[in-house]
């Protein structure tokens, strides 16, 4: 016999079916009726043992059963009386006499009650047990939820002719103001590769390359300090655009969050459309910063807020003093301010073609149209103090390719764990990231970081400094 899902034994009345899952709860009512709440990937089910009708290993199977032990169970559905119908089920108009029960595999006692929301237990044994913790009804939500976003955008984005192109995780270091993850090479003593802190690079290549519409479901990395909204790693929705002003990028991505909304969340409001635009010297004279929260009422768990957050600044002086891209290199100038920029005065005060979507005072996204000719790249390289041969070493690759034909472009990068917990209500993104690391970056389940063996450390030509 197939098996059946937990959700498709309400179409199966007076049917025979064999189901299989997990034991989510057992009630044993006196000697001779258990019940059992089956829980598959679709939801749960109740399953009724009548002992007396089964036969004795059978029998012996449901006496054994605990929590969370794994169960394939034959039966026949049958409709629940009006009284018994459990509306908040799926499956609550019907349940399953168990005809034969088998044990496929026990269970340990979880360390926590995963039939609960698991938000209350210690946040170290949910990411020890997240297996487990993935099992709990909420988490189980969070991930498709984060899934079915994921779909719509990888399909909106075909339909709109863009083509996902998968870059390298193993690069050359780009300079987008976040400490980089650095990997040794074992075939080229001394030298490392850095993983991808965005494709900011690679996706401005794939315009040169004259694919003209790029998108990647893109995993970054940063070791930078965590926070709520913060992960080491973490993905982005990374696009770029050719023959595109500011405007088409606004409007496009734009239309695409409606869409996301109207579609995957009816439920929820959008407080203005078209997305209130502010620029960034607004921003922080009203509120201060640069990621507004223009809610109307806080408390309305279905209220969504975006804005558009405009002209940044180009430049910034970082914590140690001195001169950076404040979104990164790669943004052009505006109109207005080309002339301050080509005369390298009053840096502070230029601003770029730069962009963020912000929403119910998160930072959602950022962007810009981008330089695509060497000289003004070089412009940007000489204004942040890179030396000639640095120039060369780091960018020589991005000079050399606006050289052959670049086109204009520029494109974003909405943040999908940021996107993920908003739409799900929740206040950290590591509810709704499968497999997270803790808020000092440690995987608690794996282990990770760990220690190598030291062949692999030889291998890899590291020594571990001792003192
Ligand atoms: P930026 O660095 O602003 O831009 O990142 C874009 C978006 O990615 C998300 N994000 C993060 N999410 C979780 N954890 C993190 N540590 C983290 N860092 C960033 C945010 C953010 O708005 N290459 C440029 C984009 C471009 O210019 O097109 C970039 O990466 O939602």
């Amino acid at each position: 016999m197939l098996r059946t899902w937990n959700i498709e034994t309400v179409g199966k009345v007076g049917e025979t079916v064999r189901v299989n899952g997990w034991a989510h709860r057992v009630r044993r009512m006196g000697d001779k009726l258990v019940f059992i709440d089956l829980r598959d990937s679709t939801g749960l089910l109740q399953v009724v043992c009548y002992k007396p009708d089964l036969d004795p290993a059978t029998a012996a199977a449901v006496d054994a059963i605990g929590p969370e032990y794994i169960l394939q169970i034959e039966g026949v559905v049958q409709k629940r009386g009006d009284k018994q119908v459990n509306a908040d089920l799926p499956t609550g108009t019907v349940e399953v006499v168990a005809k034969q029960v088998t044990v496929q595999n026990v269970s340990a006692t979880p360390p926590f009650e995963i039939d609960q929301d698991t938000r209350q237990v210690n946040e170290e044994l949910r990411l020890k047990y997240r297996y487990l913790d993935l099992r709990s009804e909420r988490m189980q939500r969070n991930i498709r939820l984060r899934d079915t976003i994921i779909a719509f955008f990888r399909d909106y984005m075909h339909k709109n002719c863009f083509v996902e192109i998968e870059t390298p995780i193993l690069m050359k270091g780009t300079p987008e103001g976040s400490r980089e993850y650095i990997v040794p090479s074992r075939l080229h003593e001394g030298k490392f590769y850095v993983l991808p802190q965005s494709p900011q690079q690679f996706k401005q290549l794939s315009m040169v390359a004259g694919f003209e519409r790029y998108f990647q479901i893109a995993r970054c990395f940063r070791d930078e300090d965590q926070r709520g909204d913060r992960q080491p790693e973490f993905t982005q929705l990374d696009f770029e655009m050719s023959f595109v002003t500011q405007e088409d990028i606004l409007q496009y991505t734009e239309a695409m969050f409606i869409a996301l909304v109207e579609t995957l969340f009816p439920e929820k409001r959008i407080s203005k459309r078209p997305f209130p635009r502010l620029t960034y010297a607004e921003s922080m004279k009203r509120y201060g910063n640069d990621k507004p929260d223009l809610r109307e009422d806080k408390n309305d768990p279905n209220e969504l807020a975006f804005a558009w957050v405009l002209d940044f600044p180009m430049f910034e002086v970082d914590d140690e003093g001195t001169i950076a891209a404040k979104h990164h290199p790669f943004c052009s100038i505006k109109e207005e301010d080309r002339e301050k920029f080509m005369r390298g005065e009053d840096l502070m005060a230029i601003r770029a073609n730069a962009y963020d979507l912000v929403l119910n005072g998160y930072e959602l996204s950022s962007g810009s149209i981008r330089i695509h000719e060497r000289e003004l790249q070089k412009r940007i390289f000489d204004l942040l103090q890179v030396s000639e041969e640095d120039q060369k070493l780091r960018f020589g690759h991005m000079l050399e390719a606006f050289t052959y034909g670049a086109p204009p472009h520029g494109g974003f990068a909405p943040g999908i764990d940021r996107i993920a917990m908003l739409m799900a209500g929740e206040l950290n993104i590591r509810e709704v990231i499968a497999f997270p690391k803790t808020g000092d970056a440690r995987d608690p389940m794996m282990g990770a970081p760990s220690d190598l063996p030291a062949k692999s450390l030889r291998e890899a030509h590291i020594a571990i400094r001792q003192d």
